[in-house]
């Protein structure tokens, strides 16, 4: 496993959209094992598309620290959703940015495992919201576009305003 450099807003890359996966090999496996270490590593880190270290391939990994653990999703695709939650949002290719974001209460999302085998499952609260965060990066689409309320970052003891 390694680290990777994440890719940081203003970079074109992260406004393309990416595209299926089609091969399940080793070199996928070593590219989520890659993603996970260095979604990790950053603090606060709870999901990570694979277009933030410069793969324009529909996967991410998401991890909020539920019992679900991590899970891998390539090539996603959320057909279900309902309601709606506003949530304070963050993005490791927009450092130091916060915000609040609407987003469905409940989705369902089919993807593939990294075998490339299909699954599906239901998400709601956090998990839902990092699922539609992540799943927008695999559309060029970044949550600072969709900021509703925008939260200033509090300033640290001895910093000037
Ligand atoms: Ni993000």
């Amino acid at each position: 496993m390694a680290m990777r450099e994440i890719v940081v807003d203003g970079d074109p890359i992260l406004r393309k959209k990416s595209r299926p996966v089609e091969k399940f090999d080793e070199k996928l496996a070593t590219l989520l094992d890659d993603m996970a270490e260095t979604m990790y590593f950053e603090n606060r880190g709870i999901g990570i598309a694979a277009v933030q270290v410069g793969i324009l391939r529909r996967i991410f990994v998401v991890d909020v620290g539920d019992e679900n653990g991590k899970i891998e999703f390539i090539n996603p695709e959320i057909y279900e959703r309902n309601g709606t939650q506003l949530f304070m949002e963050g993005c490791l290719s927009c450092p130091g940015k916060n915000g609040y974001v609407e987003r469905p209460e409940r989705i369902r999302v089919r993807a593939q495992n990294r075998n490339g085998e299909w699954f599906d499952m239901e998400a709601t609260d956090l998990l839902a919201v990092c699922i539609c965060h992540e799943y927008d990066h695999l559309d060029g689409i970044l949550f600072i576009d969709k900021v509703v309320e925008v939260e200033e970052e509090e300033l640290e003891d001895g910093e000037e305003e």
